[in-house]
């Protein structure tokens, strides 16, 4: 009976653990498509030729908060049910300087916002988006 309760203990436990993993990965996936999504809408607006800043700046509040969320949403070996690949941890280092070099990107559009600098908004649209394929074949797995 108490080998038959530890075993439905470890069953349980087991579940969720890998479930949470998930649920963070969704919140992940979540982060990072609106980060897509946000870069996406800044291009979209440093393209005309006159700049809405006071859009410009909010979009950048939000792409800072997504970053800030991801940066603390890789705890140890959270890569059960997620397309985050175990190797992450592995390889902490490199990944999260890759991570930081996206991270920096991010806060240099805004500083480019806010001083209404359209030509280094757009340089840094670029670095920001240079840093996506590089890390996703490294640590994202295919499917
Ligand atoms: C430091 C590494 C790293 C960088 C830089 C990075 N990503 Fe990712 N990205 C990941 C990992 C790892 C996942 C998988 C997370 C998971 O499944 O929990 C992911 C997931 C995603 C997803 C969700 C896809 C899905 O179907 O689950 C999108 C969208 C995405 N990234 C877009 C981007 C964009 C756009 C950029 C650049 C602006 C970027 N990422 C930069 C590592 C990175």
């Amino acid at each position: 009976m108490k080998f038959l309760t530890f075993f439905l203990f470890l069953l349980t436990s087991t579940f969720a653990y890998s479930e949470s993993f998930k649920a963070l990965s969704l919140e992940r996936k979540q982060a990072f498509t609106n980060i897509e999504d946000n870069l996406d809408l800044i291009i979209d607006n440093a393209e005309v030729d006159e700049l809405d800043w006071s859009t410009l700046v909010l979009i950048s509040q939000d792409l800072n908060e997504d970053i800030k969320f991801l940066k603390q949403s890789f705890p140890h070996k959270s890569f059960e049910n997620t397309r985050a690949r175990e190797r992450i941890w592995s390889n902490l280092e490199d990944f999260e300087q890759r991570f930081s070099e996206l991270e920096s990107a991010v806060h240099n559009i805004s500083h480019s916002i806010e001083k209404k600098d359209k030509r280094q908004v757009i340089e840094n649209w670029d670095a920001a988006g240079d840093t996506c394929n590089a890390c996703h074949r490294r640590y994202r797995t295919f499917w």
